[in-house]
């Protein structure tokens, strides 16, 4: 396989990452929620208040990547 091609399976891991962390940036969103609830609407611990931040950056990434996905296969079919 020549070096500039991506495996299949790397897209694949890609897909999964995206869609696996959206469920955990949900339950991170869903946490702020209730623990704001708790507080009387207080800010809670920044441990609570920054977590979604991390599976945000690399959804936003690995979205990117997705989101170019079809443009870099269109561009390849059209190379001699
Ligand atoms: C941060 C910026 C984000 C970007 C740039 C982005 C971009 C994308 C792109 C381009 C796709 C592929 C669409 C296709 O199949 O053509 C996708 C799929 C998806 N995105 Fe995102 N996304 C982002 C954030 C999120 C967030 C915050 C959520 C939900 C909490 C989310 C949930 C999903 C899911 C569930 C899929 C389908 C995955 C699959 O095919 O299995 N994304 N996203």
């Amino acid at each position: 396989m020549p070096s500039s091609e991506i495996p299949l399976n790397w897209n694949r891991l890609v897909r999964l990452t995206h869609r696996w962390l959206s469920i955990v940036f949900t339950l991170t969103v869903i946490a702020n929620f209730v623990a704001r609830a708790q507080t009387g609407g207080a800010e809670p611990s920044p441990w609570i208040t920054y977590s979604p931040l991390p599976p945000l950056a690399v959804m936003l990434l690995t979205g990117l990547y997705l989101f170019a996905l079809p443009y870099i296969a269109k561009q390849r079919s059209n190379e001699p």
